[in-house]
């Protein structure tokens, strides 16, 4: 744990750092746990999961959106672990929304759970989901994620479009010699459904270090497969994370790449992060973690928690890369207590 210390931050309204970034998107991990165990994530025995007193609270989660909700933060996504294990993930959703200055809220899943919870999140006022799934093959469901559900999950999908949420997106963490040959199968997916799909580069956060055993395929080559695949692909906009992404045309849908490896994102970097157990994380890559849950706990004013918020952020490092450099061998062997 580090305690935020350093150069007093230079806006009064805003998140911001000392590379001219500016941060208006928090990733709320609300849960550890999750219901599967996928290997580049989780051992099959499941992790040192926090207990549900050290979680944030729906509370604490609520006042943390409404100090930052103040500072220029608009949009929020919730992650895990897998946060549709949480109980009063629709309370927390519908409490978010309902934040004045907050215009979208969010949802990263691996979609077992979200078909029989679609319609409550719905009505609650989630605007899009993002649905981890890296292959279409039942087989290779297990064997990467080590247990039964594809067909849950495609079939959450499917209902996630037909209820209308603004944004559905699926995320495929692409693995050399495993799924690297559904590129196609996925990106026909996008000919019906109007879903976003997003190839994502495997990334070293998982005490087992699969990423080391030679599944790796980096942004570029992915997307010399895909303009090889589809020679007349249309490029478009897509969100901060979303560096390449095109439409075939004719079809509904999207895909993108992202290079969550390689990290050529960090420089328009808007993302601040909150574990479950109450950390702010400044980057994805860095180990240096500031403890907010004992200001939440002790009391603290809206402004004490806001600039702590700030002096964390400022100390952000200028890119992945360096954040790297600076992580000691951090406490968090797996991305379900990072959260995504
Ligand atoms: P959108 O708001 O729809 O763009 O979602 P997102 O990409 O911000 O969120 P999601 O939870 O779907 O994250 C998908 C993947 O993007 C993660 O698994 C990471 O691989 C990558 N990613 C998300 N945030 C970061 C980040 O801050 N740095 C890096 N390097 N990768 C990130
Ligand atoms: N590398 C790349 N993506 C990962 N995710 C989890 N662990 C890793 C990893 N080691 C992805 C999930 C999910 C998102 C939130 O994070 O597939 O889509
Ligand atoms: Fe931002 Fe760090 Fe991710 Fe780069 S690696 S995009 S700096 S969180």
């Amino acid at each position: 744990m580090t305690n935020p210390r350093g150069p007093v931050p230079v806006s009064n309204h805003k998140i911001t750092d000392q590379h001219n970034r500016i941060f208006d998107y928090l990733r709320i991990a609300v849960n550890e746990r999750c219901n599967l165990r996928c290997l580049y994530c989780m051992p099959e025995a499941g992790l040192d999961f926090i207990s549900r007193e050290d979680q944030l609270q729906k509370d604490e989660i609520l006042r943390v959106v409404r100090v930052v909700s103040e500072l220029g933060v608009n949009k929020i996504r919730y992650t895990g672990g897998e946060p549709l294990l949480r109980p009063d993930i629709s309370d927390i959703i519908a409490d978010t929304i309902s934040v004045p200055r907050i215009r979208s809220v969010h949802l990263t899943t691996n979609g077992l759970l979200l078909e029989s919870k679609a319609r409550e999140l719905k009505n609650a006022g989630l605007q899009g989901v993002n649905i981890s799934l890296d292959t279409l093959d039942a087989a290779r469901f297990f064997q990467i994620t080590r247990r039964e559900g594809v067909e849950k999950v495609i079939g959450s999908i499917r209902h996630a479009v037909k209820l209308g949420f603004e944004s559905v997106k699926i995320n495929m963490v692409v693995m050399r010699g495993f799924n690297d040959d559904e590129l196609t199968r996925f990106v026909d997916f996008t000919h019906d459904e109007n879903v976003t799909v997003r190839f994502i580069e495997l990334m070293p956060f998982d005490a087992h270090q699969i990423w080391k055993t030679g599944h790796f395929m980096g942004a570029e080559l992915m997307l010399e497969k895909l303009h090889a695949l589809f020679p007349h692909l249309e490029r478009i906009t897509g969100t901060s994370t979303e560096e390449h992404i095109f439409r075939r045309p004719g079809f509904r849908g999207k895909f993108a790449v992202i290079p969550a490896y390689t990290r050529s994102l960090c420089a328009t970097c808007s993302r601040i992060r909150l574990t479950a157990d109450g950390f702010i994380r400044n980057c994805l890559y860095a180990n240096d973690e500031y403890h907010l849950l004992p200001l939440l706990r002790d009391s603290a004013s809206d402004k004490e928690i806001g600039d702590f918020i700030k002096t964390a952020m400022w100390q952000k490092p200028v890119d992945g890369w360096t954040a790297q450099k600076q992580a000691d061998n951090g406490k968090r062997g797996s991305m379900t207590m990072i959260g995504g």
